[in-house]
């Protein structure tokens, strides 16, 4: 009788214990999700911070290159690449189990200088572009199962844009794609990525689309010309940087129009920016975090609604600390557009977030 209340007794402590060790479990993001949940991760951090390492694993199952693999990183030189970032990327990824997302193999903005001095006819500058796309992709065959092939071709007026990028504070002259190599640039992209790995999902991806339905519509132009002509295209991108003043309707304007596609769509860069009229003072007031929770999960519930699962990609954040967004950086001010703090703990604002993950 005294050993087997003993033996009782340990299967609750045993049964006590799982519950509990689940219940923290399922708290994660990434064990919240019915869909993957990703973050831009930083190669830097990722090696030589604990503490943000123990948050990338616990939390995400899905992880974008950040810088990693973008031209400036990957190809510094005419005849010179660079995988030593992006192969630390990927192997912490796929020894942890976790998707990778490529970002991006093309884009007209964060290009190396090298290219400003290339000297070329068109067919040159195609080969270059070719020749780009495949070696990178050809690299990571098999690992790398999802790749942003374009990134932002589109003006907010829906435009192509020709002579420099809008987004992101930049005004780069250096918008060489369309003017070197012709307007079709974006299909002859995804066609050559497709060549080097027929099985890679290959997404669009783009800004602003929740504020710009000119936009929206050259998208899914383009989509419904690229199924016209066979042209391979997997996904859809929306970066989602959105600020406080982002109309709800926009949001769900763009999700609802992009899903109609029957394309995949992923949620590609997602954060919320707090502070987005730059004030020196600016206070992330309780009340900032309301409104900052509200839009988090506003976002969750309408992509839930809105995309049908068989379509739903997953959500990225853009950075996973307050302290490493590229807002500050770019944008030079303070600002808390993050799920976690500088020091990598959950904020109030993860809550809902996760919550929302979690809501049927
Ligand atoms: C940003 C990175 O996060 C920064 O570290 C870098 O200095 C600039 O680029 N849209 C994109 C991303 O598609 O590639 C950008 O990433 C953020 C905006």
């Amino acid at each position: 009788m005294k050993y087997l209340s003993g033996v009782g007794l340990a299967a609750i402590v045993v049964l006590f214990t799982c519950s509990i060790t689940k219940r923290q479990t399922d708290k994660t993001l990434q064990n919240s999700a019915p869909f993957p949940i990703g973050v831009a991760a930083n190669v830097r951090l990722l090696l030589h911070n604990a503490a943000y390492r123990r948050v990338v694993l616990t939390e995400f199952n899905s992880i974008t290159s950040e810088n990693a693999l973008k031209w400036t990183t990957v190809h510094p030189d005419y005849n010179r690449f660079d995988f030593s970032a992006g192969d630390s990327l990927v192997k912490f990824a796929l020894d942890n189990h976790k998707r990778v997302h490529g970002h991006n193999l093309v884009w007209i903005v964060h290009n190396p200088s090298w290219l400003n001095y290339f000297k070329g006819d068109s067919a040159a500058w195609e080969n270059l572009l070719k020749t780009h796309i495949q070696t990178v992709v050809s690299h990571y065959k098999g690992k790398i199962t999802g790749w942003d092939v374009v990134n932002e071709a589109f003006l907010r007026n829906g435009n192509l844009a020709m002579s420099g990028g809008e987004g992101n504070g930049k005004n780069n002259a250096n918008c060489i794609w369309p003017k070197l190599v012709g307007r079709d640039y974006v299909a002859r992209c995804f066609i050559y990525a497709h060549q080097a790995d027929p099985a890679a999902l290959l997404f669009y991806n783009d800004y602003g689309q929740e504020v710009s339905p000119a936009k929206v519509s050259a998208i899914i132009n383009m989509v419904t010309d690229f199924k016209r002509r066979s042209i391979p295209i997997n996904g859809l991108g929306l970066q989602m940087h959105l600020t406080l003043a982002t109309p709800k309707s926009g949001i769900t304007y763009a999700l609802k129009k992009l899903a109609g596609t029957g394309l995949l769509i992923h949620i590609s860069e997602l954060d919320i920016s707090t502070n987005q009229n730059n004030q020196p003072n600016f206070l992330y007031s309780d009340d900032v975090q309301q409104k900052q929770a509200d839009l988090f999960a506003f976002v969750v519930q309408q992509y839930k609604l809105l995309v049908p699962e068989k379509q739903q990609y997953g959500i990225t954040l853009w950075d996973l600390g307050d302290g490493d967004s590229w807002i500050r950086g770019t944008y030079k001010r303070m600002d808390w557009p993050l799920l976690f703090d500088e020091k990598y703990d959950r904020k109030p604002v993860y809550n809902s977030f996760q919550k929302a993950l979690q809501l049927k």
